[in-house]
Order: structure tokens, then sequence, then C-alpha cells
């Protein structure tokens, strides 16, 4: 059952009891809804992939009631601060190297070094994000590969029954998602054009470049550039795939009972429970390729349903030559 809340005092605290339960609540902002869930927590924003059916795990805009805040959670540059100044709360998206401190789960970013961040300015989201205290991690409200909603409506017709409420807040003024732009280089970088115009962002920190949406970039064909390599997460070590035994210098991945004579194991999911392997699995692979002394990382079987799919992509991904 997924419940309409109202954009009402008691409706917006439901909302942010539901979220700091672990709960999925879709919530509209001033571009499209979101479909929230506790940043935190990483079985929470597992579930933000399972209710979206997506194929695949992509990093997530971890969403704050004010810059302050989302600088805590990343290494602000002066650039970012002069933007923050001048757009938020609005509809532009800051992409920033994760801090020391970054409470955002690794799977919102997809076990990348940066993390996406943005103040909306709508005020009920701004209230929710206040009620939570914590920050929020929201794609647009659809199921894959369907458009972004800008009313309740739209998120209940796509989320309905997958997903725990839906705080109404009436239609998105802005109506398409917030600029995504990218900080964490030398030169910025404008990764999905949105909400805030390139033009006003050029006025206050000078020309920006033009580069690709991670998903776009990601659904293009082989051979990858070099840049998006390196923008992927991927282990120094070598990755082996749907292993049924394991070398005394590898390290494992598990998932169930654990094969004997691993040099070291972290359990992805003891009970195989896909939504707790994806709230571990970028965890697991940092933790496994700073081993000392083994030569890789053998990978138990993980079934191809549900979120096993997305996780099996990213493995595959990691596993792959390179
Ligand atoms: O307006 C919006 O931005 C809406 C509302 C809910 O805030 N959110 C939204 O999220 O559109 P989503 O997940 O549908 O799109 C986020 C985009 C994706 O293209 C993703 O690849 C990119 O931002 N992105 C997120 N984190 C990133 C990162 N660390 N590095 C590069 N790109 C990132
Ligand atoms: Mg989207």
């Amino acid at each position: 059952m997924t419940e309409i809340l109202p954009a009402t005092t008691e409706g917006i605290a439901r909302a942010a009891a539901l979220l700091c339960a672990g709960g999925l609540v879709a919530f509209g902002t001033e571009t499209v809804y979101g479909l929230g869930a506790d940043a935190t927590t990483p079985t929470a924003v597992a579930r933000i992939f399972e209710a979206k059916g997506r194929p695949h795990f992509n990093p997530l805009i971890a969403h704050y009631p004010n810059a302050e805040a989302a600088f805590a959670d990343v290494i602000a540059t002066d650039t970012a601060r002069a933007l923050a100044a001048a757009f938020w709360p609005g509809p532009l998206t800051l992409v920033l190297p994760r801090s020391d401190t970054c409470k955002v789960a690794l799977l919102a970013s997809a076990g990348l070094d940066t993390q996406a961040v943005r103040v909306p300015a709508d005020p009920v989201a701004l209230a929710l994000l206040r009620a939570c205290n914590r920050p929020i991690a929201a794609p647009s409200a659809n199921r894959s590969g369907q458009v972004s909603p800008t009313t309740a409506a739209h998120v209940a017709e796509g989320l309905s029954g997958r997903i725990d409420a839906i705080l109404d807040s009436g239609p998105c003024p802005v109506g398409v998602e917030s600029t995504v732009l990218d900080l964490s280089g030398p030169v910025a970088v404008l990764l999905r054009p949105g909400g805030a115009m390139r033009e006003a962002i050029e006025a206050v920190i000078g020309p920006i470049q033009r580069g690709l949406p991670l998903a776009s970039a990601e659904a293009r064909s082989a051979p990858r550039s070099p840049g998006m390599l390196q923008s992927h997460y991927a282990p120094g070590l070598p990755v082996r795939l749907d292993a049924r035994d394991v070398a005394g210098n590898e390290a494992l991945l598990a998932f169930g009972a654990p094969l004997a004579g691993a040099a070291a194991v972290f359990q992805l999911s003891e009970g195989r429970d896909a939504n707790e392997a994806a709230a571990r699995l970028f965890d697991g692979l940092r933790v496994l390729d700073g081993t000392p002394g083994v030569r890789g990382i053998a990978v138990m079987p993980i079934p191809q349903d549900g979120l096993g799919l997305a996780i099996n992509d990213r493995l595959e991904r990691a596993a792959a030559p390179r």
C-alpha cells in the first residue's frame, strides 16, 4: 500500500518518519518528483533501485535543507560555494569529491569517489529535509526507462504499491530535472542541462565545458574513453566471477555460506538477500581490494533476479579486462 500524504505539517511529519525508518517516499521538488530514501542507510538506498526496477546502479543525488549540511559530506571548492550562494535553494546539482566524514552510503554514489549534492527550492521538500535531519538520496520517481514525473499522479502510475508513500505537493513548477555540474576536476563540466541555465552559471564562475552524464556515457558501447574508466570505481585487483572454489591467495566476496580457504572474506549477505548484498557491495569491493598480499578477488555466484541483475552488472564491469 502506498500512502498518499498531503503537504501539511502532519503529512510532512509522516513522510519524515517513514524515511527515517528506512522507507521509500516520493516527494515533489521544484524540478520533478524524487524517490527519496535515507541516504545514510545502505539498505534503504538499495530499495530505491529495487522499486525503480533498474538493471544497473547509477549514482544518486543527495538532497539537503541547506548548503552547510551539503558541504559537510563533500569537499567544497570556492567555485562550489559561489554557485551555492547564487543558486541554492534551486535546480542545480553539484558533483564534488566525497569528504572523509561523508555520511552518504557508497551505494548512493555507486561506489564513486564523488557525490552529487543539491538543495531543492520547494518549501515542502525543504520542510521534509529539515524534519529528516539527514541527507535524502533521490533519483527521479519514475520506473526505469520512463520519463521523470512532475505530479503525484504520475508517480502513482509508475510506483504505486512499490513504495511507502507519496507526499503530494502539487505539480512541479520547473518540470525538468536539475542541471548537473561536475566540479570534481580542474574544470567545471556540465553533465546534464536542466533547470539552472548554463549562461547564468557561467556568469558566476566563467566558461564551463560540456560533458556527458554518467548514464548516457555508460550506455555508449565499447571502447570506453579513459575518462570514463577513471570515473567508475574499479578494484585494482583482478576480479573472478562465479567462483565455486577459492585459492589461499584470493580474497572472497561471499554470498551465503562462504567457500572455505580464502585469505580474507567479505560477506555480502549470509542469508542470500539481494537487497542486503546491494547495500554492502561497494564497501565489500573496497575492503577486499585493500587486502595485503592477495592476487585477486573471487566472487561467489549471485542469482540473476531482482537486484541481483544490478549487482551482477556492476561485478561484470569490475571483472572486465582493462
Ligand atoms: O532534479 C533532479 O535532479 C531530480 C530531483 C528529484 O532532485 N533528480 C534526478 O535524479 O533527476 P536522477 O537520479 O534521475 O538523475 C541524476 C543524474 C544522473 O544522470 C546521474 O548519472 C548524475 O545525476 N549523477 C549523480 N551522481 C553523480 C556523480 N557522482 N557523478 C556524476 N554524475 C552523477
Ligand atoms: Mg532520472
